[in-house]
This record gives structure tokens, C-alpha cells and sequence, in this order.
């Protein structure tokens, strides 16, 4: 397996194994976390040998691009920062005011992949993207992506012949919603898919063993019911289906004695269109878990078993995805 890609339209390669920057700020979703940790688990990607780390000026209102800029302070050379500017941002002033306070979160004077985090169907795409292009030739910014954006938006960045390095997409062995239409999109438009969400916050490591072990915060999602308190979509859920799924991949991770994140990582990276993937980790020992993914070597026959273990659910949540939305966002 490949576990370096070079990004379409950029001068340079990232890892595979991307490190999500969101959980380490705790808070909003994620509950209690000690910096400490934080810093420990981002030390500890990088030198397993992950070059790439995916923050955002959402996560923590900067706080977790401040925490990946102390972690890693004297590797910049090293690393590639892929953050994100949020939908808020988009008019053209306010999107270079943006990577302004991303570089100073950052302490650095540029960001090597500037995301659009989710499509703001208001503001002409053309205008975003023009301020994007505007940040590359400054040289604030090395590349820039896209995220969350489905056919209509990429249709557009295609039109107008914008240098989209990357489009990040939830997407994982319980939500293959990108399979139906966005997935093939990307490989025709040669786009990388960068996988967020890889192993459904927590769910595909085998954790939780019912829908009602899960928190609040992350049974937000359209695998669960409608009437968990902080739930914005308007689905029934299907949570019975989502643990016999889970308990199925768990049995085929043990027959292969192989961990079920472990698993759930390696399907992600042979799937074709697949970029890299974006996985979350609270402390060092989660990372050290989730790097052995790079041992995995899946046969054929274990991808074919896990897609079927798997369809019946993709059927079930369907074309839809935004991983939280019923009136999806993902345009
Ligand atoms: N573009 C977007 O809209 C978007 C949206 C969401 C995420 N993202 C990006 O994608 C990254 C990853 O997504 P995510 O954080 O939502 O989900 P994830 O990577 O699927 O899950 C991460 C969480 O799972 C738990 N975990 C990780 N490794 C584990 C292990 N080996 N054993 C047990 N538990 C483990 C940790 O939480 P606990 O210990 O608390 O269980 C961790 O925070 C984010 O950090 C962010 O960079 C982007």
C-alpha cells in the first residue's frame, strides 16, 4: 500500500494517515480533554510518521490550530497543515481575513491546503474560489480544497477550472453515502477524497455495544434516532441495523486477528478515489493503534465480505451525505 500521495495541482506529498485536529480540543461533541494529551497524541502522529494534519478555524474558535502549532513547533518544514475556512467566511474580503487568523493560530506565514469546510450556497462559488486563487499567488496559501461538496458544487468548481487539490467527505464502513454519486464524481474530475470521520467517531473500534452507550453529542448522527437531545435531522435512525453491522465487521477483525479500527482504516485506503484518511486520536496510545492500519494488507475476498456485511445499511441511509442533516447540506 501507498502511504504517501501526492495531491493534484500541488508540489507536494501527505501521508495516507492524515491526523484529525477536532477531538483534541474536547468541548462541543467530544466532552472533557487534558492539552497535555492533545499535544502528546499529535507528537506521537508525527513521529509515527504522519506528515499530515487536518485542523480548522471551527475547531475550538482556533484553539486547535494554536495546539498543532505548539505541538509541532520547529517541524514546519516537515509537516502539512490543511485547514479550513467556514462557510461564514466565504465572501472574498472575509475569506483572506480568515486564512489571516489561520496563519496566526498557526504561527506561520502559510497554510499548505486552505479546505472550503462546508458549500454556502449563497455566495457565488466563483467569488470563494476567486480569493482562493488570489491567497495561492500570494503565497499564504499552497493549494487549496474543498469539503463537504457534492455534485452540483463540483460541477462548478469544474466549469469555472479551478485547481481543487482535494474534496473531504464523511465517509466510512457505516456511512458509504459518496459510493452513489460523489465518490465516481471526484475520480472523474481526478480529485482526492480525503476521508473524515474513518472510523464513525469511536463506533468502529467496537466501544460502544449499544445505541444508548453512545453520548449524546456524537449519537447525533442520522444512524441514530431522531429523538436524541441534540439531534437536528428528522430520520427514525437505524440502530439496530448499525450494531449487528458493527458487531459483523467486529467478527471479521477477529477472525483476521487484526483490530476493528485497524480494519475499518485499511478498507478505506483500498478503496479507489480514496486520498488519505482523517483519523481523530485523544492520546498517544490511540494513535499507536491506529498507525498499525499500515500493516493491514486486506484480500479481495475480506473487501467483497466487508462491502456486503455493509450494503444493507448503505441502502438504509442512502444517497444522503450529510452525516447529520436530513435537509442535506452537502450540495
Ligand atoms: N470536513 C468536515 O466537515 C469534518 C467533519 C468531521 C471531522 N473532520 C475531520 O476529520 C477528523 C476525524 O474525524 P472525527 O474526529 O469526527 O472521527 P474519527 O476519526 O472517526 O474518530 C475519532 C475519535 O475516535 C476515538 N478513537 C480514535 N482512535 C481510537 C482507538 N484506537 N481506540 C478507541 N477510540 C479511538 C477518539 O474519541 P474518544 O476517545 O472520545 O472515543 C477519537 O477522537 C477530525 O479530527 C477533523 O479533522 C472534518
Amino acid at each position: 500500500m501507498n502511504t504517501k500521495i501526492k495531491l493534484p495541482h500541488t508540489d507536494f506529498e501527505i501521508s495516507r494517515m492524515i491526523f484529525g485536529c477536532w477531538a483534541i480540543v474536547g468541548g462541543f461533541n467530544w466532552g472533557h480533554q487534558e492539552e497535555r494529551d492533545s499535544l502528546a497524541a499529535i507528537k506521537e502522529a508525527y513521529d509515527a510518521g504522519i506528515t499530515c494534519f487536518d485542523t480548522a478555524e471551527a475547531y475550538g474558535n482556533g484553539s486547535s490550530e494554536n495546539m498543532l502549532a505548539k505541538a509541532l513547533k520547529g517541524e514546519r518544514s516537515h509537516i502539512i497543515i490543511a485547514s479550513k475556512v467556514g462557510p461564514q467566511d466565504f465572501a472574498p474580503e472575509k475569506v483572506i481575513k480568515a486564512c489571516e487568523r489561520g496563519l496566526k493560530n498557526l504561527q506561520t506565514d502559510y497554510i499548505d491546503l486552505y479546505q472550503l469546510h462546508w458549500p454556502n450556497p449563497v455566495i457565488p462559488l466563483s467569488d470563494t474560489l476567486g480569493a482562493l486563487d488570489q491567497l495561492k499567488q500570494s503565497g499564504k496559501i499552497r493549494a487549496y480544497g474543498v469539503s463537504n461538496f457534492g455534485e452540483k458544487s463540483l460541477a462548478e468548481c469544474k466549469t469555472f477550472g479551478y485547481q481543487v487539490s482535494s474534496n473531504q467527505m464523511a465517509y466510512n464502513l457505516l456511512f458509504r453515502a459518496i459510493e452513489y454519486r460523489i465518490l465516481p464524481k471526484c475520480m472523474e474530475d481526478r480529485i482526492p477524497v480525503l476521508c473524515y470521520s474513518p472510523i464513525m467517531q469511536g463506533l468502529l473500534t467496537g466501544k460502544f455495544t449499544s445505541a444508548e452507550d453512545v453520548p449524546d453529542d456524537r449519537a447525533r448522527t442520522r444512524h441514530f434516532t431522531k429523538d436524541r437531545p441534540h439531534s437536528r435531522h428528522q430520520d427514525k435512525g437505524c440502530e439496530e441495523l448499525t450494531f449487528k453491522t458493527i458487531r459483523a465487521i467486529q467478527d471479521v477483525a477477529v477472525e483476521l486477528g487484526v483490530s476493528m479500527e485497524g480494519l475499518s482504516l485499511a478498507w478505506l485506503l483500498a478503496q479507489e478515489g480514496v486520498g488519505g484518511v482523517i483519523v481523530g486520536g485523544r492520546n498517544p496510545a490511540q494513535v499507536r493503534k491506529n498507525m498499525e492500519t499500515l500493516k493491514i494488507n486486506l484480500s479481495v475476498d475480506t473487501l467483497d465480505r466487508l462491502n456486503e456485511i455493509t450494503e444493507q445499511l448503505k441502502d438504509v441511509l442512502g444517497e444522503n451525505a450529510d452525516l447529520w442533516q436530513t435537509d442535506t447540506r452537502v450540495v
